[in-house]
Formats: structure tokens, C-alpha cells, sequence
């Protein structure tokens, strides 16, 4: 099918106005061939003498998503958007956007290139580049700010977050709402400016500019820039922004497209181009086709009143669901519900929840005691203590009790799913989903594959993912899946370089310098170091470091001291010189000498054995795709986006340095398991990617 149709409007409303449609499924990005049959199309309907104005509409939800990101990098295509928009603002006869649904980027910018605006309810507008590294690159940092003044136009495209559409009509981005027909209302609007001497051009407006809004537009940019610091595409922003009230539209235009066509090419975008495919990728399950439908998930219930369990009953209760919070016991639930509570009044204090919402969403917590109460639900999930032995009494209880087709999730972080489905007569109807604390907060939603799990329960669990608001990627069974299998790695190379020399401020500074929020002794700080002391004595692994402090108590921020002392009141840890004396004697007693490392050794030592694990994780197909591995970091455990996830990273490194540090690594320490996976050594020998051979 032609990606550009173009149809004569007949009859009361619409004689004489051509409807151009752009038809590219699913959400009509502006690919090569839409810009061509865009600007084809135009050009004959402005040569039409029968043709009084045109309408610039869209088939499916979407009017336009933007440019194709799939295109950015690849050698360019002409028309470019730019040459499009030009040739509609030009054109001779009035061209209307016909707004069906969201107008994002490039989309938006076509629609602000147009003579008039006409928007549907449920069109959403914005200018979303900016999360992706970028600018607006087709006239968005030009066109906005002679419409709403350059101090709000640049808080938008800061933001990037859309408008919806009576918000867009309240700005004087779109000029009309249209409640019922659309294309009769924008053919109607067209027909009203083609009687007009000129069709109206937001270019040529200034009427927004000010002394007032100039110095509100300073202002906002110069703190912009200073929480940025190193972020290239604000300082693009600003400077473009900036252009519009300084140059003529042509020139300012120019400096626009030169910044947008420099942030194409920066790593930190292409990270999170990256990114944006990753995550939209990690949705599909190799052999699971559109054919497989979810089953219906209308109850829910979640056994464990504890801090996850409570926090997984706020998810569903966010997304409308019903749930029924189990617990053993009346206090247990009663603490339970007092937390969540608790955790509810806080964010209506900070004003991020109504009262209202609040109450809504707690009516539909229900509490429970006993299993019988998770009869009538549809999905069950488990988030009971961590131990075998608790988790299989619960599923062979749930076995008896569930409803016929009810699937029953259990989140575990470490446990055997295929040993827990085989408490049950189900184990089709048995799943992972494991779930980051808080859990009503964090984005990732591990969802575990068992070798028996019925494909729809699968995809039920992705879309359920999806419904409480999650980023869901499916991972097979193996100790500790993707995430915490791989920062099991990152634990013991912390604890290596430890006694090696480097102190925990050390290493922290470099992995925030790096780009994470917090580094991995102030993480095991907050979670508290007792957590993996009691998990190591129950397995027998040893963490030297961090079991001695545990022996003196030094359980984190909990108990005022661990890897760091947290003098009463203060949010963040400050060295401590018993805690560094306490390495520093571990290390002369396993008669180590001392040395330093720099920042870019710490990151060397901590993150190739990720990476390593990462490729091990491959080959075993527990992940389906090097860039689900890469999901699974950037949304849960803070990995930096804008280098893409540890896979992605490991590309831009260079697979061949990081073969020969881990074969350096494990010769210094005899651990085997640091010996480069087969499948990264292959890579790096043969020039290969992760992406070559992955599922689709
Ligand atoms: N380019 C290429 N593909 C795109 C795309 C785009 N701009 N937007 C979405 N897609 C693809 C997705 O990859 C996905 O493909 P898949 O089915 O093969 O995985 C498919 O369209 C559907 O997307 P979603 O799964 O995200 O569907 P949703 O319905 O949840 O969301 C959306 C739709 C709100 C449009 C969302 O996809 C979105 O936010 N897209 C990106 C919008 C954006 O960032 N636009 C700016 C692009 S940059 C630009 O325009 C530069 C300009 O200034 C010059």
C-alpha cells in the first residue's frame, strides 16, 4: 500500500480540499517514503487549480510519531523533513493537520509547519526528542516559541513530555478541537483560511517574544544547563531556543538543524536509540506469535504482606485491579496495610496522589488470612519469605485452592521456578515475576520463563506487566536470572578490588562518575549488608569485606555504620577510618600488598565481569536478546542510559580489550570463571556484535 494517499473532498463541508492520508502502520513515522509521497503529493495538489486547500490526515491511532528513528545514522534519504516542511509552509494554498492521536517529534512539527491545527479528544502533542538525546531537528525549537513564547516552549521540550488535546487548544497549538468528525472539521477549518488573503505562517509570528519572556527563558536555561552538565542535547536546546529570539527564522532554523544533525552522531543518543528499540523488543518472546491471546486478568492476589508483597498490591491496585493481600496472620496484614498506607499519605503530603486516588486505590486492597481467600483470583502472586521450603507448602496449598486456569506467580530473586512448579498439578500455569524493591516504583519486571510455562501465560504476564505500568522482560530459570545473576559479579569484583587497594569511596566515585546514582558499597548500605551475610552462611559463599562488617553489626544505614558512617541525620555516608582499617588488615592478612587503582581500572575490574556473565547468559539463552540484558540494567538496577546497558557498553569499549583484561583478571586470581565466555572471545576474534544471530 502507498504510505501517502490523496483523495478530493466532496460535498458540503469539504468541495475543493484534498485529503492527503498518511498510511504507514503501525504509528506513520516519517520514513524516506512518506516524506517523498508527502511532498508528491502536495506538490499536485497545489498545482490542482481544482484544489482550493488541502488536509493533512492520518490512518490508524497515531497521527505521526516522528521522524523514523530506525533511519537516524543510516546514510540520508532524500526529501529530507526539513525540505517536507518547507514546501507545506510555502504552499500556496492552506494546508491543515487533521490531528487522529498522538503528534510526536517530527509529527508535531509537520503539524506546526501547517497553516491551521484541528485536534481530536484524544490527540496528544509533543516534542519527545530530547529523551532520546536529541533536539527537535525539524523547526519544533523555531515554531513552539512563536507560539506559546520561548520560556514555556523550552520547558516543554525539556520536558518532552505531550499536551493532550484541550491542553494544546488552551496553549494555541492546536486551534480547534473537534469532538466528533475530525476530517469534516479540519476540511471546514481549511476552506475558512483558503478565503482568507494569505494562509496564516507561525514563522512569521513574534507576537510571544518579550523582555519578560527572554528573561524567563534565561533564567530556566541557566538552570537547565547546570543539573545537565555534560548532557550535549540541552546545551543544544538552549542554544537553539536562544537562536529564535536572536536570528531571522531561516538562519535560526539552520542553527537548529546543525545541532540536531551533531546530537545524531553522539554515542549518548545512539545509547538511547538503543534503549528505546531495546525495550520495546524485550515484549517479544521468540516462537510466540500475535496468535497466542492473553488469558483475562481481572482479580488479583499477592500472598505476603511484607515490604514486596505490599509494594506488588500497590501495583495492582494502581492499575485498577482488585487484589486480596494474604498473610498468615492478622498482625502480619495489619503492618502490612498500615505500610501501604503510610506509603500512600506520603506522596498525597507531596502532592503526586489525590486524596481521592488514594482512596479509590485503597478500596481495592483487600485483606485477607489464609490461602482460600486467592480462590477467586486470576493471578496469584507469591512473595513470601525466600526459602524453598515455605515457597513449595504454598504452592501445593495453591494447587488445591486456585481456580482452574489461574496463574500463579511466584517472585522470587534467586529460587529454582521449575522446582516451585513442581509443587503443583500446573506447572503450565506457572511463572517468575520477579519484581524490584520498591515495587511500586521501579520500572523492571523480570518475568521468568519455566521450562514448562504455557506460552499465554506468558504473554499474560507481559501484557499484566504492561497494566501495572512495568517494562517486562522475559528471562529463563537459573540462579539469580539476568539481573541479579550479573550483579552477583559486580558484588565480588567490589570485594576484590577492596583488598586489593582501593577503598569504598574510591570505587563508588568512579561508578557515579560513570553515571549511576549510587555506588555499589553505598547500594549495599542502604539494602543492608546483613541481606547477603545471612544468604552467603546459608549457602556457604564468602564475601570477606562485607561479612566482617557484618559480624560487628555494621549492617549499613540501618545500624548508623557499615561500608560508610552515617552520623545521626545525614542521608549520605562519610569514610569511615574503622571501616577502612578493617580492609586494610584483611588484606595484610591474606598478605596482599596494597596498590591504587584508577577510576577507569575500577570500572574495568567491576563491569567486564558483567559483561562476561552477560555473554554467558546469551549462550545459555536465559536471555533472548543482548539488548534485553541491556533493558534489564537501565530499569533496574540504574545502570546509565545514556551509555546504553552493559552490552551496549561492551560494544563501544571494544569486545577484543575486554577478552584480554578478563584473561589478565583470571590469571591474576585463578578464578575460572573470569576466563572470557566462548561466545565473547568468538566476538571479539571475529569483529561480531551481540545483536548478530538474536531472535527477532
Ligand atoms: N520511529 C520508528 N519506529 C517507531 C517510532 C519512531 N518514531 N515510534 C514508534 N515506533 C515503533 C516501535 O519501535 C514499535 O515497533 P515494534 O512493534 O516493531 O516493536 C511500534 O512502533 C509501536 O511502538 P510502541 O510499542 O512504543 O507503541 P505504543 O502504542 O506503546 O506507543 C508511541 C506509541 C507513543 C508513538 C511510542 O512508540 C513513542 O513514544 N514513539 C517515539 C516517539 C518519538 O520519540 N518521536 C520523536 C522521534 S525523533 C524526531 O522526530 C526527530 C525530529 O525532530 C526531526
Amino acid at each position: 500500500m502507498e504510505p501517502v494517499r490523496m483523495e478530493a473532498r466532496t460535498g458540503a463541508s469539504g468541495g475543493g480540499v484534498a485529503v492527503v492520508t498518511i498510511a504507514n502502520p503501525p504509528v506513520n513515522a516519517l520514513a524516506a517514503s512518506v516524506r517523498a509521497g508527502l511532498l508528491r503529493t502536495l506538490r499536485e495538489a497545489e498545482d490542482d487549480p481544482a484544489v482550493r486547500a488541502i488536509v493533512i490526515a492520518a490512518d490508524g491511532k497515531a497521527f505521526i510519531a516522528g521522524a523514523d528513528i530506525s533511519e537516524f545514522g543510516k546514510p540520508p534519504a532524500p526529501p529530507s523533513l526539513p525540505e517536507v516542511l518547507q514546501a507545506i509552509e510555502q504552499c500556496a494554498k492552506p494546508v491543515v493537520a487533521a490531528l487522529n492521536g498522538v503528534a510526536l517529534g517530527g509529527g508535531m512539527e509537520l503539524a506546526l509547519a501547517c497553516h491551521g491545527r484541528v485536534v481530536a479528544p484524544q490527540g496528544q502533542l509533543g516534542l519527545p526528542e530530547i529523551k532520546l538525546g536529541l533536539i527537535p531537528g525539524a523547526g519544533g525549537t523555531q515554531r513552539l516559541p512563536r507560539i506559546l513564547g520561548a520560556a514555556p516552549a523550552f520547558a516543554m521540550m525539556l520536558s518532552g513530555d505531550p499536551v493532550d488535546a484541550r491542553k494544546a487548544l488552551s496553549l494555541g497549538i492546536a486551534d480547534a478541537l473537534a469532538e466528533g468528525d475530525l476530517l469534516g472539521a479540519a476540511c471546514a477549518h481549511a476552506l475558512r483560511l483558503a478565503d482568507a488573503e494569505h494562509p496564516p505562517r507561525v514563522r512569521d509570528r513574534a507576537d510571544r517574544f518579550s523582555p519578560e519572556d527572554r528573561a524567563a527563558f534565561e533564567a530556566a536555561a541557566a538552570a537547565a544547563l547546570k543539573r545537565a552538565s555534560g548532557q550535549p542535547n540541552v546545551e543544544a536546546l538552549v542554544a537553539s531556543v536562544r537562536a529564535a529570539l536572536d536570528l531571522p527564522f531561516d538562519e535560526a532554523l539552520a542553527v537548529e538543524r546543525a545541532r540536531f544533525q551533531a546530537l545524531v552522531e553522539d554515542p549518548r543518543s545512539k545509547a538511547l536509540r538503543h534503549l528505546f528499540f531495546a525495550e520495546r523488543a524485550a515484549g517479544r518472546v521468540p516462537g510466540i506469535g500475535r496468535e497466542v491471546k492473553a488469558r483475562p486478568i481481572e482479580q488479583a492476589a499477592v500472598i505476603g504482606a511484607g515490604t514486596m508483597g505490599g509494594g506488588i498490591a500497590m501495583c495492582f491496585a494502581q492499575a485498577g485491579i482488585p487484589v486480596t493481600l494474604i498473610e498468615v496472620k492478622a498482625e502480619a496484614l495489619d503492618a502490612g496495610l498500615a505500610r501501604i498506607r503510610a506509603n500512600y499519605e506520603a506522596s498525597v503530603k507531596r502532592g503526586s496522589l489525590s486524596q481521592e486516588e488514594m482512596d479509590k486505590r485503597l478500596s481495592l486492597i483487600i485483606c485477607a488470612v489464609g490461602l482460600d481467600a486467592a480462590a477467586s483470583a486470576d493471578m496469584v502472586v507469591e512473595a513470601a519469605f525466600e526459602d524453598m521450603a515455605v515457597k513449595a507448602e504454598i504452592f501445593s496449598a495453591l494447587d488445591r485452592v486456585a481456580k482452574p486456569g489461574a496463574i500463579l506467580a511466584t517472585n522470587t530473586s534467586y529460587l529454582d521456578v521449575n522446582a516451585i512448579a513442581a509443587m503443583t498439578q500446573r506447572p503450565q500455569d506457572v511463572v517468575g515475576l520477579h519484581f524490584f524493591s520498591p515495587a511500586n516504583v521501579m520500572r523492571l519486571l523480570e518475568v521468568v520463563r519455566g521450562a514448562a510455562t504455557a506460552p499465554d501465560v506468558l504473554v499474560t504476564s507481559l501484557d499484566l506487566g504492561r497494566r501495572l505500568g512495568k517494562l517486562p522482560v522475559v528471562v529463563g530459570v537459573c540462579y539469580g536470572f539476568v539481573g541479579n545473576r550479573m550483579l552477583a559479579k559486580r558484588t565480588q569484583a567490589g570485594e576484590r578490588l577492596l583488598l586489593a587497594g582501593a577503598l569504598p569511596h574510591e570505587v563508588d566515585a568512579a561508578v557515579t562518575q560513570f553515571g549511576f546514582r549510587m555506588g555499589p558499597f553505598a547500594m549495599l548500605d542502604l539494602a543492608g549488608i546483613d541481606i547477603g551475610w545471612r544468604a552467603r552462611k546459608a549457602t556457604g559463599g564468602r564475601a570477606p569485606v562485607a561479612d566482617a562488617l557484618a559480624e560487628q553489626g555494621r549492617f549499613g544505614q540501618k545500624t548508623g555504620r557499615g561500608f560508610y558512617l552515617y552520623p545521626e541525620g545525614a542521608r549520605a555516608g562519610v569514610r569511615d577510618p574503622e571501616t577502612e582499617a578493617l580492609i586494610t588488615s584483611l588484606s595484610d592478612a591474606q598478605g596482599i600488598v596494597r596498590r591504587s587503582f584508577s577510576a577507569e581500572e575500577i570500572l574495568a575490574r567491576l563491569f567486564y565481569p558483567m559483561v562476561n556473565e552477560g555473554a554467558k547468559i546469551l549462550e545459555e539463552g536465559i536471555a533472548a536478546r543482548a539488548s534485553d540484558i541491556d533493558a534489564v540494567w537501565v530499569n533496574g538496577y540504574n545502570w546509565p542510559s545514556f551509555t546504553g546497558g552493559p552490552m551496549f557498553w561492551a560494544e563501544s569499549v571494544g569486545l577484543p580489550k575486554i577478552v584480554a583484561a578478563l584473561d589478565a583478571f583470571a590469571a591474576e586470581t585463578g578464578d575460572e570463571t573470569l576466563k572470557p565466555a566462548p561466545l565473547l572471545r568468538h566476538l571479539a576474534e571475529t569483529g561480531g556484535v551481540f545483536a548478530a544471530g538474536e531472535g527477532a
